[in-house]
């Protein structure tokens, strides 16, 4: 099992990743008995985005604003200029913005989707086609909000589970000039290249590829717009993994990455762990065009709908990504978490990749067929078995064709998320634990099927019911081997 903590050897030889911060405000957590989590999913409809954290143990549902800040980025919150407009606390954010990502212009926005909404808004029409090497949800459910639709172009080796391509997120830029010359340039306002693919293992993708993507929108004069809302953890795998950078700096590889798109824009929530999200570019006209939809859906143009304490918080959290200490924490961590459990023969997506450790429902819950959401199944009966709570990324999290028919998902993953520098190596051991109990528990795990299903991001809200009493027998076994404990 390789880990890398820096130069830090044990002298047992034994390789697990070590924290390089220490915790000075801590949270209290509470593991509620196994019937009252039976309890909270009936509740909840069998869906853990509507589980209360008063009945959670580890929330591993996202690292979406829930990474641990750092005592720079809240005593930055302590001296934020509240003003409506023209505050100083921007002037913070624009110059980090610019020293960090490299670019001149910048619009503040609530969070990531919000940027979405604003590219989508401002460039995409009916008819128009959005090339991208994976699709995230609320990217997607904007572009077909304003009548476009996306085109994943992928490699095939990104859909195998276990595989060991370094970089899995790469676009295929063969199929990328095919779909150009198929839908012609003019119905292609943009292409979307995301780092780290958050729905496919949190894979990422090379310089190289990301160089090729370039090429071929100069070839045709389209944009290239990055979502770099995990690119701080991209960039510190393309150091480990492509040679030309292994000796640079993590300021040189996000630079790098950014230097080639005309539009970057992300959630400040991953990857500045505060509250926000932004837009930035160097291109005036650019910038020009999309200004005005800010103060009509986000807010004035100095805060974007942000509280001006985040938008400190989001100013340094910008300059601590550029801290390989900070930035390898939750990656190794969730390397370590992937490799113990693929020893003891859980499939995980791997490589391991960032964001979180992506268990593979449609293998764990091979007798549940898709049309019974196996990774939706897979995350209601781990915590009821754990307390621990992760995210469907499967069939549940994709939307329904226009003619309103299922489209199943590539993979149907149970997301357990990672985020920095706030879990400790014992409630990792204790995810790894219970994993590895439910795997050989694993044909007790029955299917889901919708009761309430709203049309637009149904996983947010949607509710399920087990198709029989499958969470009681899994209950019974859970006793029948923990006896009283929680
Ligand atoms: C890759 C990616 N893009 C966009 C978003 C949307 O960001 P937000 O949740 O801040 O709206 C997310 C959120 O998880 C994401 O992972």
């Amino acid at each position: 099992m390789s880990q890398r903590t820096g130069n830090i050897k044990f002298y047992s030889g034994e390789q697990i990743p070590l924290e390089l911060h220490k915790a000075r405000i801590v949270q209290k957590l509470h593991l509620v008995p196994i019937e009252r989590r039976l309890q909270a999913l009936r509740e909840g409809g069998f869906n853990t985005f509507k589980l209360d954290t008063k009945d959670v143990f580890l929330d591993m549902l996202t690292d979406s604003g829930t990474n641990a800040m750092s005592d720079n980025q809240l005593g930055a919150m302590m001296v934020a200029d509240d003003a409506y407009a023209g505050s100083q606390s921007f002037v913070r954010y624009q110059k980090a913005v610019k020293e960090v990502l490299g670019k001149e212009y910048l619009l503040p926005v609530h969070q990531g989707r919000a940027a979405e909404n604003i590219i989508s808004k401002t460039y995409v029409k009916k008819g128009s086609i959005v090339p991208m090497n994976y699709h995230f949800t609320t990217a997607m459910a904007h572009i077909t909000q304003y009548g476009g639709q996306i085109e994943e172009l992928l490699y095939d080796e990104a859909y195998e589970i276990s595989g060991k391509h370094p970089f899995k997120g790469n676009m295929n830029l063969e199929k990328l000039r095919e779909c150009i010359e198929k839908n012609g340039k003019e119905n292609i306002p943009y292409i979307r290249m995301e780092a780290s693919t958050n729905l496919i293992g949190g894979q990422p993708f090379s310089i190289e590829n990301l160089r090729g993507v370039r090429k071929i929108a100069d070839e045709y004069g389209i944009r290239l717009v990055l979502d770099a809302s995990l690119l701080g953890e991209n960039a510190w795998l393309v150091k480990q993994r492509e040679s030309e950078f292994s000796n640079s700096s993590m300021k040189e590889i996000i630079q790098t990455m950014t230097g080639l798109a005309d539009i970057v824009y992300f959630s400040a929530r991953k990857l500045s762990s505060a509250k926000g999200g932004g837009i930035c570019t160097n291109d005036q006209k650019v910038f020009k065009e999309m200004e005005p939809l800010i103060p009509l859906f986000e807010g004035f143009l100095t805060y974007g709908g942000i509280s001006v304490r985040e938008v400190e918080a989001i100013a340094v959290g910008l300059y601590e990504t550029l801290d390989e200490d900070m930035i390898r924490q939750s990656p190794e961590f969730i390397e370590y978490l992937v490799n113990s459990l693929e020893e003891k023969g859980v499939p995980v997506v791997t490589p391991a990749g960032v964001l979180g450790c992506h268990v593979d429902a449609m293998r764990v819950c091979s007798h549940i067929p898709q049309t019974e959401y196996p990774a939706g199944a897979l995350a209601a009966a781990f915590y009821l078995i754990s307390g621990i709570r992760g995210m469907e990324r499967g069939s549940v999290s994709n939307q329904r064709d226009e003619e309103g028919n299922e489209t199943y998902a590539d993979m149907e993953l149970l997301r357990l998320a990672v985020p920095r520098r706030v879990f400790t190596l014992s409630q990792i051991k204790f995810v790894i634990d219970r994993m590895v109990w439910l795997f050989e528990n694993r044909e007790l795990i029955g299917g889901l099927r919708f009761v309430y299903e709203p049309p637009v991001l149904r996983f947010f809200m949607g509710e399920l019911e087990p198709i029989n009493d499958w969470p009681e027998k899994l209950l019974a076994k859970f006793k029948e081997d923990f006896g009283e404990s929680l």
